[in-house]
Protein backbone atom coordinates (compact mmCIF):
# COMPACT_ATOMS: atom_id res chain seq x y z
CA UNK A 1 0.00 0.00 0.00
CA UNK A 2 1.56 3.42 -1.07
CA UNK A 3 0.88 5.88 1.51
CA UNK A 4 0.84 9.92 1.65
CA UNK A 5 1.52 12.08 4.67
CA UNK A 6 -0.23 15.41 4.38
CA UNK A 7 2.36 18.67 4.18
CA UNK A 8 1.27 21.32 6.38
CA UNK A 9 3.56 24.74 6.78
CA UNK A 10 1.51 26.66 9.30
CA UNK A 11 0.80 26.60 12.61
CA UNK A 12 -2.86 27.24 12.34
CA UNK A 13 -3.07 24.57 9.94
CA UNK A 14 -1.53 21.91 12.06
CA UNK A 15 -3.50 23.10 15.17
CA UNK A 16 -6.60 22.44 12.35
CA UNK A 17 -5.80 19.48 11.59
CA UNK A 18 -4.89 18.12 15.08
CA UNK A 19 -7.99 19.36 16.66
CA UNK A 20 -10.28 17.37 14.07
CA UNK A 21 -8.34 14.20 14.91
CA UNK A 22 -8.90 15.07 18.63
CA UNK A 23 -12.52 15.88 18.27
CA UNK A 24 -12.93 12.39 16.96
CA UNK A 25 -11.41 10.44 19.61
CA UNK A 26 -8.13 9.96 18.28
CA UNK A 27 -4.71 10.07 19.47
CA UNK A 28 -2.07 11.84 18.35
CA UNK A 29 1.89 11.28 18.37
CA UNK A 30 4.37 14.15 17.79
CA UNK A 31 7.74 13.08 16.07
CA UNK A 32 9.87 16.51 16.37
CA UNK A 33 12.81 16.22 13.38
CA UNK A 34 15.37 18.34 11.50
CA UNK A 35 14.29 16.17 8.20
CA UNK A 36 17.40 14.78 6.49
CA UNK A 37 15.39 11.16 8.16
CA UNK A 38 16.88 8.02 8.09
CA UNK A 39 16.36 4.82 9.59
CA UNK A 40 16.61 6.25 13.23
CA UNK A 41 13.83 8.36 12.67
CA UNK A 42 11.84 6.14 10.78
CA UNK A 43 12.03 3.72 14.30
CA UNK A 44 10.63 6.91 15.87
CA UNK A 45 7.80 7.52 13.73
CA UNK A 46 7.02 3.84 13.59
CA UNK A 47 6.84 3.59 17.15
CA UNK A 48 4.71 6.91 17.63
CA UNK A 49 2.46 5.06 14.85
CA UNK A 50 1.77 1.85 17.39
CA UNK A 51 1.00 3.81 19.85
CA UNK A 52 -1.46 6.78 18.43
CA UNK A 53 -3.81 6.68 16.16
CA UNK A 54 -2.54 9.57 13.97
CA UNK A 55 1.37 10.79 14.08
CA UNK A 56 2.73 14.19 13.07
CA UNK A 57 6.42 14.80 12.20
CA UNK A 58 7.89 17.94 12.15
CA UNK A 59 10.29 19.24 10.25
CA UNK A 60 12.43 22.03 10.80
CA UNK A 61 16.13 22.94 11.00
CA UNK A 62 16.07 25.29 13.65
CA UNK A 63 18.56 28.30 13.63
CA UNK A 64 18.43 28.77 17.12
CA UNK A 65 19.97 25.61 18.02
CA UNK A 66 22.92 26.09 15.65
CA UNK A 67 26.27 28.35 17.37
CA UNK A 68 27.00 30.99 14.96
CA UNK A 69 30.22 28.74 13.10
CA UNK A 70 27.97 25.60 13.13
CA UNK A 71 26.45 23.78 9.84
CA UNK A 72 23.12 25.49 10.05
CA UNK A 73 23.58 26.48 6.61
CA UNK A 74 24.82 23.36 4.90
CA UNK A 75 22.53 21.02 7.37
CA UNK A 76 21.16 18.19 4.94
CA UNK A 77 17.35 19.14 3.43
CA UNK A 78 15.47 16.83 1.89
CA UNK A 79 11.51 17.52 2.67
CA UNK A 80 10.15 15.13 -0.54
CA UNK A 81 12.37 12.14 0.55
CA UNK A 82 11.40 12.71 4.22
CA UNK A 83 7.79 12.59 3.43
CA UNK A 84 8.21 9.61 1.53
CA UNK A 85 10.20 7.83 4.14
CA UNK A 86 7.49 8.90 7.17
CA UNK A 87 4.25 7.75 5.32
CA UNK A 88 5.93 4.52 4.77
CA UNK A 89 6.27 4.64 8.31
CA UNK A 90 3.39 5.49 9.43
CA UNK A 91 2.80 8.90 9.63
CA UNK A 92 -0.05 11.04 8.78
CA UNK A 93 1.15 14.45 8.56
CA UNK A 94 4.75 16.52 8.03
CA UNK A 95 4.61 19.80 9.37
CA UNK A 96 7.35 22.03 7.65
CA UNK A 97 6.95 25.46 8.79
CA UNK A 98 9.37 28.16 7.44
CA UNK A 99 12.02 30.09 9.74
CA UNK A 100 9.20 33.15 9.92
CA UNK A 101 6.35 31.13 10.72
CA UNK A 102 8.35 29.58 14.04
CA UNK A 103 10.23 33.00 14.65
CA UNK A 104 8.28 35.86 13.38
CA UNK A 105 9.48 39.26 13.96
CA UNK A 106 9.40 40.55 17.36
CA UNK A 107 10.13 37.16 18.86
CA UNK A 108 11.88 37.34 22.48
CA UNK A 109 11.13 34.46 24.85
CA UNK A 110 13.09 30.92 25.69
CA UNK A 111 12.98 28.20 27.63
CA UNK A 112 16.47 27.78 29.41
CA UNK A 113 17.16 24.75 31.56
CA UNK A 114 19.19 25.18 33.75
CA UNK A 115 22.98 23.34 34.66
CA UNK A 116 21.81 20.45 32.63
CA UNK A 117 22.21 22.69 29.68
CA UNK A 118 25.85 23.67 30.27
CA UNK A 119 27.25 20.06 30.24
CA UNK A 120 28.55 17.70 28.09
CA UNK A 121 27.93 19.04 24.72
CA UNK A 122 26.35 22.00 26.60
CA UNK A 123 30.06 23.39 27.50
CA UNK A 124 30.91 22.64 23.62
CA UNK A 125 27.47 24.36 22.20
CA UNK A 126 26.22 27.41 24.51
CA UNK A 127 22.81 28.12 23.52
CA UNK A 128 22.66 24.79 21.59
CA UNK A 129 19.75 23.28 24.52
CA UNK A 130 18.74 26.79 24.45
CA UNK A 131 17.32 26.41 21.30
CA UNK A 132 16.11 22.56 21.34
CA UNK A 133 14.07 23.67 24.58
CA UNK A 134 12.58 26.48 22.95
CA UNK A 135 11.40 25.00 19.62
CA UNK A 136 10.33 21.80 21.09
CA UNK A 137 8.37 24.14 23.80
CA UNK A 138 6.82 25.69 20.77
CA UNK A 139 5.71 22.20 19.07
CA UNK A 140 4.55 21.12 22.03
CA UNK A 141 2.15 24.22 22.42
CA UNK A 142 1.24 24.04 18.26
CA UNK A 143 0.87 20.52 17.86
CA UNK A 144 -0.73 19.11 21.10
CA UNK A 145 0.13 15.78 21.45
CA UNK A 146 -0.57 12.71 23.69
CA UNK A 147 2.95 11.78 23.41
CA UNK A 148 6.28 12.98 21.46
CA UNK A 149 9.31 10.84 20.65
CA UNK A 150 12.51 11.18 20.90
CA UNK A 151 15.93 9.03 20.21
CA UNK A 152 18.61 8.17 22.57
CA UNK A 153 21.18 9.13 20.34
CA UNK A 154 20.80 12.81 21.84
CA UNK A 155 20.83 10.98 25.37
CA UNK A 156 21.31 14.50 27.03
CA UNK A 157 18.54 16.18 24.90
CA UNK A 158 16.18 13.85 25.35
CA UNK A 159 16.43 14.03 29.57
CA UNK A 160 16.65 17.84 29.27
CA UNK A 161 13.33 17.59 27.61
CA UNK A 162 12.14 15.62 30.38
CA UNK A 163 13.08 17.97 32.70
CA UNK A 164 11.23 20.71 30.78
CA UNK A 165 7.94 18.91 30.63
CA UNK A 166 8.15 18.06 33.99
CA UNK A 167 9.13 21.69 35.50
CA UNK A 168 6.59 23.64 33.00
CA UNK A 169 3.73 20.74 33.32
CA UNK A 170 3.34 20.03 29.72
CA UNK A 171 0.54 17.07 29.45
CA UNK A 172 2.41 15.52 25.95
CA UNK A 173 4.48 12.16 27.52
CA UNK A 174 7.70 11.96 26.39
CA UNK A 175 8.94 8.79 24.93
CA UNK A 176 12.91 7.87 24.93
CA UNK A 177 13.52 5.47 22.01
CA UNK A 178 16.53 3.71 21.78
CA UNK A 179 19.48 4.56 19.98
CA UNK A 180 19.69 2.56 15.64
CA UNK A 181 22.90 1.75 14.44
CA UNK A 182 24.88 1.16 11.09
CA UNK A 183 25.25 -2.79 10.53
CA UNK A 184 28.98 -1.91 11.64
CA UNK A 185 27.70 -0.08 14.83
CA UNK A 186 27.73 3.92 13.90
CA UNK A 187 24.66 5.38 15.58
CA UNK A 188 22.17 6.69 12.59
CA UNK A 189 22.66 10.37 12.48
CA UNK A 190 21.69 12.85 9.87
CA UNK A 191 25.04 14.21 9.93
CA UNK A 192 27.31 11.11 8.63
CA UNK A 193 25.91 11.90 5.42
CA UNK A 194 29.18 14.72 5.52
CA UNK A 195 31.83 12.21 5.91
CA UNK A 196 33.54 11.61 2.95
CA UNK A 197 34.05 7.30 2.24
CA UNK A 198 37.50 7.09 4.48
CA UNK A 199 36.07 8.94 7.35
CA UNK A 200 32.68 6.73 6.82
CA UNK A 201 35.42 4.08 7.19
CA UNK A 202 37.02 5.52 10.73
CA UNK A 203 33.39 6.68 12.05
CA UNK A 204 32.45 3.24 14.16
CA UNK A 205 35.76 3.57 16.07
CA UNK A 206 33.51 5.64 18.27
CA UNK A 207 30.88 3.01 19.35
CA UNK A 208 33.93 0.96 19.45
CA UNK A 209 35.61 3.28 22.15
CA UNK A 210 32.36 3.61 23.86
CA UNK A 211 32.46 -0.67 24.78
CA UNK A 212 35.99 -0.19 25.42
CA UNK A 213 34.72 2.04 27.83
CA UNK A 214 31.64 0.26 29.06
CA UNK A 215 34.46 -2.98 29.59
CA UNK A 216 37.00 -0.81 31.71
CA UNK A 217 33.53 -0.32 33.69
CA UNK A 218 33.31 -3.32 35.04
CA UNK A 219 36.62 -3.76 36.08
CA UNK A 220 37.21 -3.75 39.72
CA UNK A 221 38.05 -0.75 41.30
CA UNK A 222 36.84 0.86 38.43
CA UNK A 223 35.99 4.84 38.96
CA UNK A 224 34.26 7.30 36.19
CA UNK A 225 38.05 8.76 34.88
CA UNK A 226 39.55 5.16 34.52
CA UNK A 227 36.24 4.84 31.90
CA UNK A 228 37.36 7.96 30.31
CA UNK A 229 40.55 6.98 29.28
CA UNK A 230 39.68 4.16 28.59
CA UNK A 231 37.72 5.85 25.62
CA UNK A 232 40.61 8.14 25.09
CA UNK A 233 43.34 5.10 24.54
CA UNK A 234 40.60 3.56 22.57
CA UNK A 235 40.09 6.29 20.10
CA UNK A 236 44.15 6.91 19.81
CA UNK A 237 45.22 6.67 15.73
CA UNK A 238 41.69 5.78 14.93
CA UNK A 239 41.87 9.68 13.13
CA UNK A 240 38.67 10.62 15.54
CA UNK A 241 39.87 13.21 17.79
CA UNK A 242 37.77 12.98 21.40
CA UNK A 243 35.96 16.07 23.02
CA UNK A 244 34.62 15.04 25.75
CA UNK A 245 34.00 11.49 27.42
CA UNK A 246 31.88 11.75 30.38
CA UNK A 247 29.29 9.77 32.49
CA UNK A 248 26.28 10.86 33.58
CA UNK A 249 23.81 9.65 35.96
CA UNK A 250 21.39 7.63 33.45
CA UNK A 251 18.20 9.36 35.34
CA UNK A 252 19.05 12.93 36.30
CA UNK A 253 21.96 13.55 33.77
CA UNK A 254 24.15 14.87 36.68
CA UNK A 255 27.85 13.63 36.47
CA UNK A 256 28.39 10.63 38.43
CA UNK A 257 30.36 10.25 40.68
CA UNK A 258 30.85 6.66 41.02
CA UNK A 259 29.98 3.34 39.01
CA UNK A 260 26.80 2.23 41.70
CA UNK A 261 23.56 2.72 39.78
CA UNK A 262 22.68 3.16 36.16
CA UNK A 263 25.23 5.13 34.32
CA UNK A 264 25.45 6.65 30.94
CA UNK A 265 28.71 6.73 29.34
CA UNK A 266 28.85 10.00 26.64
CA UNK A 267 31.06 10.62 23.76
CA UNK A 268 31.44 13.39 21.25
CA UNK A 269 34.48 13.43 19.02
CA UNK A 270 35.75 15.14 15.57
CA UNK A 271 36.17 13.31 12.73
CA UNK A 272 37.84 15.83 10.17
CA UNK A 273 35.24 18.77 10.24
CA UNK A 274 32.25 16.22 11.56
CA UNK A 275 31.36 16.41 15.19
CA UNK A 276 29.35 12.78 15.93
CA UNK A 277 28.22 11.58 19.41
CA UNK A 278 27.37 8.36 20.99
CA UNK A 279 26.11 6.92 24.45
CA UNK A 280 26.13 3.46 25.82
CA UNK A 281 24.53 2.34 28.79
CA UNK A 282 26.50 1.33 32.07
O1 LIG B 1 16.95 16.03 17.69
C1 LIG B 1 16.63 16.87 16.82
O2 LIG B 1 16.54 16.56 15.65
C2 LIG B 1 16.36 18.31 17.24
O3 LIG B 1 17.22 18.71 18.25
C3 LIG B 1 14.88 18.56 17.61
C4 LIG B 1 14.48 17.76 18.85
C5 LIG B 1 14.00 18.20 16.45
C6 LIG B 1 14.68 20.04 17.94
O4 LIG B 1 15.01 20.86 16.85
Amino acid sequence: VSRTAALVRTRKAVRALVAGWRGKGLTVGLVPTMGALHAGHAALVERAARECDRVVVSVFVNPLQFGPDEDYGRYPRALPADRKLVAAAGASAVYAPSVDEMYPQGFRTHVEVEGLSELYCGRYRPGHFRGVATIVMKLFNQVPADRAYFGEKDFQQVGILERMAEDLDVPTAIVRVPIVRESDGLAMSSRNAYLSPAERGAAPALRKALEAGAQAARKRGARPSTVSFAVKRALNGTGLKLQYASLADSATLEPARDLRGPRRLLVAAYLGKTRLIDNIPL
